[in-house]
């Protein structure tokens, strides 16, 4: 969907300011705060040590700042960042390269790590728990396992989808981190921290209008900043007030919670379609002709933070605010209210 304004993914065009913009420093990485405190206690602790931090797992919706937090995992320690992800490592050989290349303490960002191969993960088991590389030399009757010891380093795993991430591997991360989505007054923080280094002028009220419909992700927050840097640009005088915001971001059909088309679609279907519900994900996907992938990893993760929809054992059900957010009238149930 390269078309959505609100994506959570990364985009080409995101990388140039990406670059500009990725904090390197916990300091400069607002919100998380819980998160941070004991990151940077985990840091402190393993500096003193002379030690190489612990394998730690990041998981959470896209676009929250897990690879930000790996960059700055190595900058904090003070060690070199080699980045790779689940799907880019194909074959055990390839995980081998990299592992042989890791200098002590190094750090070792392994992005959409839920996408690893079985046979890679058993190569990384060994080297996350013991710094060991097992290897076989030769083939049939004569091949030998050789067991290679490798320099002390540090795992940074990042994933969307914690449950697709195998227990045993999950078992060898010392810490696991959940990244939460940000409140508004911390997004409009990080926009006012962007439109500083990009010289867009924006008043207050354009910054919280801006953050309120920031999905409570700072990507979409920092991409819907730029969308209305454009509009301001050229149906403005410049300077970016909360009305001319709303304007903006109404014409991009980004509406006043952050939901776009996808997310009322969703919705819509399962009220429509399903009754409001319970529905499983794949059939909703399905009966819009969207990704399924993307509904768990994008729109579903926001609405229920909405308190849009519900999560039951037999499926999702649609609450009585995504009702009224959507203004269709809330069908009393008697059917289901006598269950309980
Ligand atoms: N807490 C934060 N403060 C400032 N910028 C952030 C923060 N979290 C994320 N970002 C910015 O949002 C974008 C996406 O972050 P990223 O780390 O790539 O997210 P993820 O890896 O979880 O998808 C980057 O441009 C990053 O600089
Ligand atoms: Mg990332």
């Amino acid at each position: 969907m390269p078309d959505r304004p609100i994506s959570p993914q990364s985009r080409d065009d995101d990388v140039a300011l990406d670059r500009a913009l990725r904090p390197n420093r916990l300091i400069d990485f607002p919100g998380q705060e819980r998160l941070k405190e004991n990151l940077s206690i985990l840091i402190e602790a393993a500096k003193q040590r002379h030690e190489a931090l612990d394998h730690v797992l990041f998981y959470g919706p896209p676009g929250l700042g897990k690879t930000s937090l790996a960059h700055i995992v190595a900058n904090e320690m003070g060690v070199n960042v080699r980045v790779t992800s689940g799907p880019a490592i194909e074959r055990a050989g390839d995980l081998a390269a990299i592992l042989t290349n890791l200098k002590a303490g190094d750090v070792l960002f392994i992005d959409e790590i839920h996408r690893l191969g079985r046979a890679i993960e058993e190569v990384l088991y060994p080297a996350l728990e013991d710094f060991a590389l097992d290897i076989i030399i030769g083939k049939g009757p004569s091949a030998r396992n050789i067991r290679l010891k490798l320099p002390p380093f540090t795992v940074v795993g990042a994933t969307t989808r914690l449950a697709l991430v195998s227990s045993p591997l999950r078992a060898r991360f010392g810490v696991v981190y959940r990244l939460d989505y940000y409140e508004q007054p911390v997004l409009e923080q990080i926009i006012r921290r962007a439109v500083k280094l990009l010289n867009v002028q924006v008043d207050p009220s354009g910054l919280s209008e801006i953050a309120r419909r920031g999905r409570g992700t700072p990507r979409v927050a920092l991409r819907l900043m730029r969308r209305v840097r454009d509009y301001a640009q050229v149906r403005g005088d410049g300077v970016v007030d909360g009305k001319l915001a709303a304007e903006a971001l109404t014409l991009l059909d980004v509406d006043p919670l952050g939901l776009d088309d996808l997310d009322r679609r969703v919705l819509r279907s399962i009220i429509e379609k399903f009754n409001g519900g319970p529905v499983g994900l794949e059939t909703i996907a399905a009966s819009i002709s969207e990704e399924s992938d993307t509904i768990m990893d994008v729109v579903e993760p926001y609405l229920l933070q909405l308190g849009f929809l519900d999560r039951t054992p037999r499926g999702r059900v649609a609450t009585r605010r995504a009702y009224d957010h959507l203004q269709i009238e809330y069908p009393e149930r008697p059917e289901q209210t006598a269950l309980f």
